[in-house]
């Protein structure tokens, strides 16, 4: 996932917050600047974005609706709705979390508290495992694993993308395992996802092999949990962010466990934070039994994605 740094707010003074109620009785264009700036003086990214994709969800419309009916003026009904909207946003609640929905690999998913909101990083991970999976696919139906699958992104990708695969979506989080599921039905590939509850592979059948296993673990170090944007730190799990001391505490249980579980010759892709690489590469060479690691780097040049191949002898 990409975490930018913490932006300031605004050293502007707020209003008081009674004067800063969106007012009835503005056009669409008034209460658009206002939301705009009440956006920007909390300290939020794309404060204009943000401000006309929340006036297109209050009214049920799309954003270029929003510019074009400028002059309408609004029912203090649905002006009310706008400012819980902005209220929300204002708190830093993720718009991702607001909307209820994000958008991955050009697909709609259902995204809440209980899940990491996809980032657009993980489409790194997803290519490389798309372009080495269509390669495999003539010898036989894939067998993939999504360890940590959250809102069920790789897990409903892979199903989507391979028609020969049988995916199974491991998470330690129920309530995240329901949003999943969730989003495997809307995609109509519920029946080829295996969904199970389970601390890695602690409740993964023992004799299951794998020809692919995606994971986006926890990899954030703790000691720069408290340095996350409050969009993440107060909104997003703690349990898809800490990744322990030097945020490699999952990768440790993971990569053994793995080399265990995948068919020879099998892919372990694994998304990590800049500046893992080097540790991780030590962890697959003490585990034994890997090729040397490949390291994918992401949209702004750093270190994103490992991909690992289990040799055909450990
Ligand atoms: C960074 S999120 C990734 C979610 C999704 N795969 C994505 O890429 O957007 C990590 C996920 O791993 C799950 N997780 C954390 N620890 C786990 C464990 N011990 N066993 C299984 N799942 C775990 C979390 O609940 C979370 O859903």
């Amino acid at each position: 996932m990409s975490l930018p740094i913490q932006k300031r707010s605004s050293n502007r003074q707020p209003l008081a917050p009674a004067l800063r109620r969106l007012p009835p009785g503005a056009s669409q264009a008034e209460l658009l600047s206002l939301t705009e700036k009440r956006l920007q003086d909390a300290g939020v990214d794309s404060p204009r974005l943000d401000a006309e994709l929340l006036l297109a969800s209050a009214l049920q419309i799309d954003r270029l609706q929003v510019l074009i009916e400028s002059r309408r003026v609004l029912s203090p009904d649905v002006v009310g709705e706008i400012e819980s909207l902005v209220q929300r946003r204002e708190s830093r609640e993720p718009m991702s979390q607001i909307l209820g929905r994000r958008e991955f690999w050009s697909l709609d998913f259902k995204v809440d508290r209980n899940v990491l909101t996809p980032r657009p990083e993980t489409e790194i991970l997803v290519e490389r495992f798309l372009s080495l999976a269509k390669a495999r696919e003539a010898a036989g139906p894939l067998d993939v694993l999504d360890l940590g699958t959250g809102s069920g992104i790789l897990a409903v990708v892979a199903a989507l993308e391979i028609s020969s695969c049988r995916a199974t979506a491991v998470d330690c989080s129920l309530e995240a395992l329901e949003t999943a599921r969730e989003n495997a039905r809307a995609h109509g590939v519920q029946d080829r996802i295996e969904f199970v509850h389970s601390d890695w592979f602690e409740r993964v059948a023992p004799t299951a092999r794998f020809d692919f296993i995606l994971c986006n673990p926890p990899y954030i170090p703790e000691n720069y949990m408290d340095r996350l944007p409050p969009d993440v730190k107060n909104f997003e799990p703690e349990s898809a962010l800490n990744g322990g001391a030097g945020g490699l505490d999952c990768f440790r249980r993971i990569v053994p466990e793995a080399g265990l579980r995948l068919n020879p010759g099998g892919y372990l892709l694994l998304e990590m934070w800049r500046d893992q690489a080097a540790a991780l590469g030590e962890i697959f060479l003490r585990a034994g039994g890997w090729s040397v690691p490949e390291t994918i780097k992401d949209y702004a040049g750093l270190d994103r994605i490992t991909v690992a191949r289990r040799l055909a002898r450990g």
